[in-house]
């Protein structure tokens, strides 16, 4: 009990000291227009808060109708149940529903309401305030499963505008409006500033989950953009630091480097087992040394392979995640890694690391920008993007980023046309000799996945390792096994069935995967050693002939008279007089063996029927016994 309070003071000082200042300080609420044009004495432009959560339609607009439904005007229940449906008819205005603020989750409101066919959701303030952001709520797994699911926008409205609304409709006025998202994102040139604020730590939950899934959806949109020049990409990680007078404390220690400077929550809210918080901060420090080299050598996009990479091969519930399974993923990738640990430092110094200083000094919002609280937060062009992260919403809300006319192609297509395996592979496995590749160029970008090739799958990781396996690998390449012909002989050392992958076939010796070297029987003396032998060695084999005219017997390893036939009969006769000897013996022991058996057994008959016939016994007995002597 102790021990939990200490820890909660001391949670307490953590949270205070480190969020105070963002809490005093300016946290941006993005807006998109909202422009009534009917009916005529509301009619005007309003602003309305962008929801965290659904699709907002970044650089589009959408007219629809205003419906405040009779029932569930909270929207907390499912519309189902009141018989109430949003669906417009075709070619009628889409229904954008107004609800109330109050009882539940936002995200619940708008997914009741999507669920009823609703193509965006107002929801009205119930307190007279200035707009907020709708979040979605955290660490709430049965919220997350509806959250994932919502495509509709929202926005948030505020009280005094909403009543407004709401009379109009109860007047019996057919409410139009127009949302517009073309303002939310700034589009001053032909190129996009964007930023993702986002965290190494692959074990949160939901919401890491989702940035997980993100990274993976977006990168070879990212690439695309990147490489064609179009976008100007730079990846962040919030870092905190550890209060002055806890830095020796051993929460701090195991959240923090660098003497309390940078730290991060543990992975696992679980200070004894597991992850720690200055793991995590490490490889974003990691992650960002990756984009700071990366784009020293003007590939800036690598650092998207790097982290979706790295989320694959070294996740936390596999144990991997850590500095070895790390420099793997940065070797594969074909990256400098002395420039990166250079660049990283020493976690263990008592002083300042530029890069990480860096990151919390960007933290604070500047400009346009609030600060950034929220993790992940996607900032384009300077402003802090509202909605799902999700491959096409974001791409819409960086594709408005563009002045008018001067968006790439990218943003006008889906179908992208790029190989990202022809340049290094991939990073991922291949064979070259044989022409066997892991990486698959998709529109997520490169996967390094072990093909399936006529039939045989290959396993393994797919950057290191593919080995074909099951039935028929030997047909790939003879499953990566030592193979050769000469002189129209080939042989393999791979074996469909067997257990060893590869064994050097019979005649040669060897690893079986590099090299089998033919082994020379007649040297060794393993075959054709008899007297009359003479031996030749050939390649994987040997050649035995016999003097005279005898003739060499492989299976026997022997050399045999050629006038087989006159021996087979003289050694016919001397069987036949031994199979004759032998059945006169059997015959011969078995008569000597029934007369013992009788006379035996005649004299035990004899000594018993003289028990029980005392009388005339004596006599008869005696008398037998001299008839027999007789
Ligand atoms: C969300 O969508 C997925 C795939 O379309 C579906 O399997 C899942 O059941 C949906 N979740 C909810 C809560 O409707
Ligand atoms: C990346 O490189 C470009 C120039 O190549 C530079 O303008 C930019 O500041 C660099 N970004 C970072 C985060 O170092
Ligand atoms: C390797 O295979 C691909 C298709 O599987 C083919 O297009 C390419 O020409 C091959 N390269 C060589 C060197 O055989
Ligand atoms: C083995 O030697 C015999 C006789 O010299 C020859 O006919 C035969 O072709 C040889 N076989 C091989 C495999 O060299």
């Amino acid at each position: 009990m102790k021990l939990l309070r200490s820890f909660l003071s001391f949670f307490l000082g953590f949270l205070l000291i480190f969020f105070a200042p963002s809490a005093m300080a300016r946290f941006a609420v993005e807006k998109n227009s909202l422009t009534v044009t009917s009916p005529e004495n509301i009619k005007g432009t309003h602003d309305s808060a962008i929801g965290n959560f659904g699709i907002p339609q970044y650089g589009g607009t959408m007219a629809g109708n205003v419906v405040f439904p009779k029932d569930n005007q909270k929207g907390c229940k499912e519309f189902d149940e009141f018989g109430i449906s949003f669906k417009s008819k075709p070619g009628a205005l889409p229904f954008i529903v107004l609800l109330d603020r109050g009882n539940c989750f936002f995200a619940l409101k708008v997914w009741n309401a999507q669920k009823a066919g609703a193509s965006a959701v107002l929801v009205a303030d119930d307190i007279d305030e200035n707009l907020i952001t709708m979040d979605t709520p955290e660490e709430d797994g049965s919220a997350a499963k509806y959250i994932e699911n919502i495509t509709i926008p929202s926005a948030l409205v505020e009280k005094s505008f909403g009543e407004k609304l709401k009379n109009a409709i109860r007047g019996g006025d057919m409410v139009n409006v127009n949302l517009d998202w073309r303002e939310a994102v700034p589009h001053p040139d032909a190129r996009v500033e964007y930023e993702l604020w986002t965290n190494s730590n692959d074990e949160c939950g939901v919401k890491c989950d989702m940035l997980m899934e993100f990274l993976k959806d977006f990168k070879g949109a990212a690439q695309i953009l990147e490489k064609g020049g179009y976008t100007q990409f730079t990846p962040h990680y919030i870092t905190w630091y550890c209060p002055q007078a806890f830095t020796l404390s051993k929460q701090c220690k195991s959240q923090c480097i660098n003497h309390g400077r940078y730290c991060a929550p543990d992975p696992e809210q679980d200070f004894s087992s597991g992850y720690d918080g200055k793991d995590v901060v490490v490889e974003n420090l990691r992650q960002l040394c990756v984009f700071k080299v990366a784009n020293e050598t003007k590939k800036p996009w690598v650092w998207w392979d790097y982290v979706t990479d790295f989320q694959i091969r070294c996740p936390m519930k596999e144990k991997k995640y850590n500095k070895e399974c790390a420099d793997a993923v940065i070797n594969s990738l074909g990256l400098d890694l002395k420039k990166i640990e250079r660049c990283m430092g020493d976690p263990n110094a008592d002083s300042e690391n530029l890069v990480l200083k860096e990151e919390q000094d960007a933290q604070i919002g500047k400009g346009s920008r609030g600060d950034v609280t929220i993790l992940p937060t996607l900032v384009v062009n300077n402003r802090q993007y509202r909605g799902k992260l999700e491959k096409g919403a974001v791409a819409k809300a960086i594709c408005s980023g563009f002045e008018e006319t001067t968006e790439p192609a990218v943003c006008l297509s889906s179908d992208v046309e790029t190989n990202e395996c022809l340049n290094n592979n991939g990073g991922c496995w291949q064979d070259k000799a044989a022409n066997i590749t892991a990486c698959k160029d998709t529109f997520r970008g490169r996967l390094c996945e072990c093909p399936l090739l006529d039939g045989v799958q290959f396993k393994g990781d797919g950057y290191t390792t593919c080995e074909a396996s099951g039935p028929g690998r030997c047909k790939i390449n003879n499953g990566g096994c030592w193979h050769e012909a000469q002189n129209g002989h080939a042989f393999t050392a791979c074996s469909d069935n067997g257990k060893v992958k590869c064994q050097c076939p019979a005649g040669f010796k060897g690893d079986g995967v590099k090299s089998c070297e033919d082994i020379d029987e007649c040297e060794e003396k393993k075959a054709c050693q008899c007297p009359e032998c003479s031996c030749k060695n050939t390649w994987g084999s040997y050649n035995c002939s016999c003097s005279g005219d005898l003739l060499y017997i492989k299976d026997h390893d022997t050399c045999i008279s050629k006038t087989a036939s006159q021996q087979g009969k003289s050694a016919w006769a001397a069987l036949w007089i031994i199979f004759v000897g032998l059945v006169v013996a059997t015959g011969g022991a078995y008569l000597v063996y029934k007369y013992r058996i009788r006379s035996y057994m005649d004299s035990e008959i004899r000594a018993i029927m003289a028990q029980y016939m005392p009388l005339d016994s004596q006599e008869g007995v005696v008398n037998h016994v001299n008839e027999e002597r007789a």
